[in-house]
C-alpha cells in the first residue's frame, strides 16, 4: 500500500515573513491528515524551513541540486549541502529546468544519483508538451525521460525513487490532464519501473503535478496508480494546499 505524498513546489517564491504564515498555518492545518506531505522551497529558506518544521508531519526540500560534488562550480549547490539542511527530497527535471536551462534526461539522471548519494529522495519529474501530446508521442516522451534515469541507477536505487507526471501543458495554465489521461501516463511509468525492478514498481510513488487545485484532487488522487500530488499555485495558499492532503 502506497501512503499518498502531496509535494507543494514553491518555484520561486516566498519570502521570510510570508513563508512563516504558510508553513505554519499548514502545521496547523494537518490534524487528521492521512497523505504524507511536504514543501520544496528555495534554497535561502531550507534553513527557515528546518526551524519550523522539525518535529512536524512536514517534510521539506530543494528544487534542484548540482550534479557535482563541493568545488569550483560557482552559483551551485550541491546534494551534500542540501543535506545538512536534513531535505527529505530533491526536485529534479522540473519541465522549467528543462525548457529554461536546457537540462537533458541524462543531466537529470545524474543529479537523482547525486541525490540519492547523500541520502535523500529524487523527485524525478517527467511530461511531455502540447506538442508532443497531439503528436502522440506521450508516453514515448516521459518514457524516454524516466528511462534515462532508470538507465544510470541500480535496480535496487528504483525502490528510493518519487516520480511526478506533470504535462507541460497543465503546468500554471489552469487545465488539468483529465484523471483517465493523467492514469494512463502513470500506469505506463509503473511499467516500465516494472521491467528495471519488479519488487519496486508497486512501492514507487508516482505523482502528478500540473494546475492540481482542490476542485480536482479528489477525483485525480483516486486513480489506481496516482499517489500524490507535486502542487504549485496552489501551494502558495495554506487552505488550497491543505485540502488537497485531506483531499489524498
Ligand atoms: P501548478 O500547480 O501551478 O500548475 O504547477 C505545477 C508544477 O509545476 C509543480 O511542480
Amino acid at each position: 500500500m502506497r501512503t499518498k505524498l502531496i509535494v507543494g513546489n514553491w518555484k520561486m517564491n516566498g519570502s521570510r515573513a510570508v513563508n512563516a504564515g504558510l508553513l505554519e498555518g499548514i502545521v496547523a492545518g494537518l490534524d487528521g491528515a492521512r497523505a504524507e506531505a511536504a514543501v520544496c522551497v528555495p534554497a535561502p529558506y531550507l534553513q527557515q524551513c528546518q526551524d519550523v518544521l522539525t518535529g512536524t508531519p512536514v517534510a521539506w526540500g530543494a528544487q534542484d541540486v548540482s550534479v557535482h560534488a563541493c568545488g569550483a562550480y560557482t552559483g551551485e549547490i550541491c546534494a551534500s549541502m542540501l543535506a545538512e539542511f536534513a531535505c527529505r527530497y530533491v526536485i529534479v527535471g522540473h519541465s522549467e529546468r528543462r525548457a529554461y536551462h536546457r537540462e537533458s534526461s541524462e543531466l537529470v539522471a545524474q543529479k537523482a544519483r547525486a541525490v540519492l548519494a547523500e541520502g535523500m529522495t529524487p523527485i524525478v519529474c517527467v511530461g511531455e508538451t502540447l506538442a508532443q501530446r497531439d503528436a502522440g508521442e506521450t508516453v514515448a516522451v516521459v518514457g524516454g525521460q524516466l528511462g534515462a534515469v532508470l538507465e544510470l541507477l541500480e535496480p535496487a536505487q528504483v525502490a528510493q525513487l518519487v516520480v511526478a507526471y506533470e504535462p507541460v501543458w497543465a503546468i500554471g495554465t489552469g487545465k488539468n490532464a483529465t484523471p483517465a489521461m493523467a492514469q494512463e501516463v502513470h500506469a505506463a511509468l509503473r511499467e516500465q519501473l516494472r521491467a528495471r525492478n519488479q519488487d519496486a514498481a508497486p512501492t514507487v510513488r508516482i505523482l502528478y503535478g500540473g494546475s492540481m487545485k482542490p476542485e480536482n484532487a479528489r477525483e485525480l488522487l483516486a486513480q489506481p496508480d496516482i499517489d500524490g500530488g507535486l502542487i504549485g499555485g496552489a501551494a502558495l495558499k495554506a487552505r488550497d494546499f491543505l485540502a488537497i492532503i485531506h483531499a489524498a
